[in-house]
């Protein structure tokens, strides 16, 4: 585990798990990312050049996939267009993305034996009812809803064909939604807390019902880690933090958090296909791996991300403004 080739290693979840594998191990990290909209070279400012090297390729490209391959001992493979919103405009980006760049990966990783860890979501398993006790585990059924979590789906169907016809050295983790430094603006949390830095009300899909389970990225990336130290080869490991929310009561703690008065965002148009709520057992993460997550308290979490927000606003400006013009577009 000593050369980590992390793709997509410039977004948001990515850029948070590189950070914390060079703070933690002794590793080496190679970044292969494309910079999409979604990338941002400056979210990996900072870090030693002595054990970080930035590639900017898609990972679509065989040909340079298969150059940086053979020089990994493991593929940590988090690059992905990710956003529903966007998929219900536009969802051909997520097809090539998400299935032919995982196929492009597993091909190489196949031909050089090199260890592959798939970083997927919940959202493959569909959405669970708003009043029941269920929660997904590793065994619920697959039944994705929207472009996005459909193309995870087949990407995570991939990995097991490829696993069980060839014999891949992989791991597969299903996480729920991530909140932290560095989440691009389009995204729930991080819209609301800059709306609110830059005057704008947040804004809330419909009645605000829909339950999301929170877990702060650095959470996800020390289970990912934990999964490449000690995780099977061949299984699947759901990665949760017992953080279920409406998000009705996620926008009144950030405005709460912000000093404003807790009614002051607006309901506007809900998403088409909305699913309900998504709630994580991570009981096989916890017991067989020994996992525990360090932000017990989401208010805790979400301070630290709000005083983030306000003191990198040269990080998120520059996209503040396209986000908007775009969700204006749909009456969001
Ligand atoms: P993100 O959109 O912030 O980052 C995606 C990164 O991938 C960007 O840096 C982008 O430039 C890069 N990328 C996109 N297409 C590429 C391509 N063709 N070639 C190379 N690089 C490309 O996404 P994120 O929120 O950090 O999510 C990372 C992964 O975690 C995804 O696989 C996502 O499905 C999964 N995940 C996300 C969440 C969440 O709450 N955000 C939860 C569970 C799982
Ligand atoms: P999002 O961050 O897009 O994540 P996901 O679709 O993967 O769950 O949205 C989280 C929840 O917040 C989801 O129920 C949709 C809702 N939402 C809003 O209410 N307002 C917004 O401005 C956005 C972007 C999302």
């Amino acid at each position: 585990m000593m050369r980590l080739l992390v793709t997509g290693g410039a977004g948001f979840i990515g850029s948070n798990f590189v950070r914390h594998v060079l703070a933690h191990t002794e590793a080496s990290v190679t970044v292969l990312d494309a910079l999409t909209y979604a990338g941002n070279r400056d979210s990996l400012a900072g870090l030693p050049s002595d054990r970080l090297q930035f590639v900017r390729g898609d990972i679509t490209d065989a040909a340079l996939v298969g150059q940086l391959v053979p020089a990994a001992d493991v593929v940590v493979h988090f690059a992905a267009e990710s956003h529903n919103d966007n998929s219900l405009h536009d969802p051909r980006p997520f097809l090539t993305t998400n299935i032919v760049g995982t196929y492009t990966l597993l091909e190489a990783v196949r031909a050089h034996d090199v260890r592959f860890h798939h970083v997927s979501t919940d959202e493959v398993y569909g959405d669970l009812a708003l009043d029941s006790p269920d929660r997904f585990t590793e065994d619920t059924p697959y039944h994705p809803s929207s472009p996005y979590s459909a193309t995870k789906a087949g990407s995570d169907l991939l990995v097991r064909a490829w696993m069980r016809s060839f014999g891949l050295r992989a791991t597969i983790s299903n996480c729920s939604n991530n909140y932290g430094p560095y989440q691009h603006v389009e995204k729930f949390i991080p819209r609301q807390i800059t709306n609110v830095l830059a005057g704008i009300r947040p804004k809330l899909y419909g009645a605000g019902a829909n339950v999301r389970d929170w877990i702060h990225t650095e959470d996800h990336s020390s289970a990912v880690l934990t999964i490449l130290e000690r995780g099977r080869i061949g299984e699947t490991y759901l990665i949760g933090a017992d953080g279920e929310r409406s998000n009705r009561d996620v926008v009144e703690l950030i405005l709460a958090l912000m000093g404003q008065s807790p009614d002051a965002y607006d309901r506007v148009t809900d998403r088409p296909g909305h699913d309900l709520r998504y709630a994580i057992d991570a009981t096989k993460l916890r017991t067989e791996l020994g996992w525990r997550p360090r932000f017990a308290g989401f208010a805790d979490g979400l301070e630290a991300t709000i005083a983030w927000y306000q003191a990198h606003e040269g990080w998120w400006r520059p996209a503040k403004e396209a986000t908007e013009s775009f969700y204006a577009t749909k009456g969001q």
